[in-house]
């Protein structure tokens, strides 16, 4: 918004067809007409380094990544966006919106994975410095109504292969950590229309509007 104050990081988070990239851009539309100035991106990806990693974390082809090669490779994304990317626009007083950040790491290779909480802590204080959004937008949905959504999307990626099981561990992990940080977690019920959902959204963000740095 102005040069003089940090800007605000806002998080979408969710299972596979919950309706973040949907929501992510008519949120987008909404803070550009309240004269916010914008940044937005993705994980993992939202850097050269980082869309490169992407690719060969959702290849089919590398099926027996080990939890801990893709533990590390989305914090190789997550290192670079924070230092390319989410860092410099923030102290510039620029909001970020992301698709996915350290939430996703824990609810899917904590939670689906089962890699310990604690590891995933240690990576995040050093690659991200312990950057925590101001907002984290949950879409929450049953494991069968978003994968019945991204059905339509053609070849399944290397983590959309997943069993259900996998998904509902993902699921319960993103429950349990919007209900231990109830402050900064929105749950939003994406079951809803598109339209609900970005209103729920666009509700939860009036909080970030004047609220010093
Ligand atoms: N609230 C909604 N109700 C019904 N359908 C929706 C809703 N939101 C999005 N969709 C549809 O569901 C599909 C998946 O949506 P979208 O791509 O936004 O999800 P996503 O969370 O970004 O998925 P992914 O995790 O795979 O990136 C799209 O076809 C989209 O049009
Ligand atoms: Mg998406």
């Amino acid at each position: 918004m102005n040069g003089f104050s940090r800007g605000k990081l806002i998080t979408l988070e969710g299972g596979e067809g919950a309706g973040k990239s949907t929501l992510l851009a008519g949120l987008q539309k909404h803070l550009l007409a309240q004269g916010v100035d914008l940044v937005q991106t993705r994980e993992p990806g939202g850097t050269p380094l980082g869309e490169a990693v992407r690719a060969i974390v959702l290849d089919p082809a590398h099926r027996g990544m080990s939890a801990e090669s893709e533990l590390l490779l989305m914090f190789a994304s997550r290192a670079q966006l924070v230092r390319e990317c989410i860092e410099p626009a923030l102290a510039a007083g620029r909001w970020v919106l992301c698709d996915r950040f350290t939430d996703a790491s824990y609810a899917y290779q904590g939670g689906g994975r089962g890699v310990r909480a604690e590891r995933i802590a240690l990576l995040e204080q050093w690659a991200t410095h312990g950057l925590t959004p101001d907002l984290t937008l949950l879409l929450d949905l049953p494991v069968a109504t978003g994968r019945a959504r991204a059905a339509g999307r053609g070849e399944a990626d290397r983590i959309e292969v997943e069993g259900d099981n996998f998904f509902e561990r993902v699921r319960a992990a993103y429950r349990a950590r919007a209900a231990a940080e109830p402050a900064r977690f929105r749950i939003i019920d994406a079951t809803r229309t598109p339209d609900e959902v970005l209103a729920a959204a666009i509700d939860a963000t009036h909080h970030l509007f004047g609220a010093k740095a």
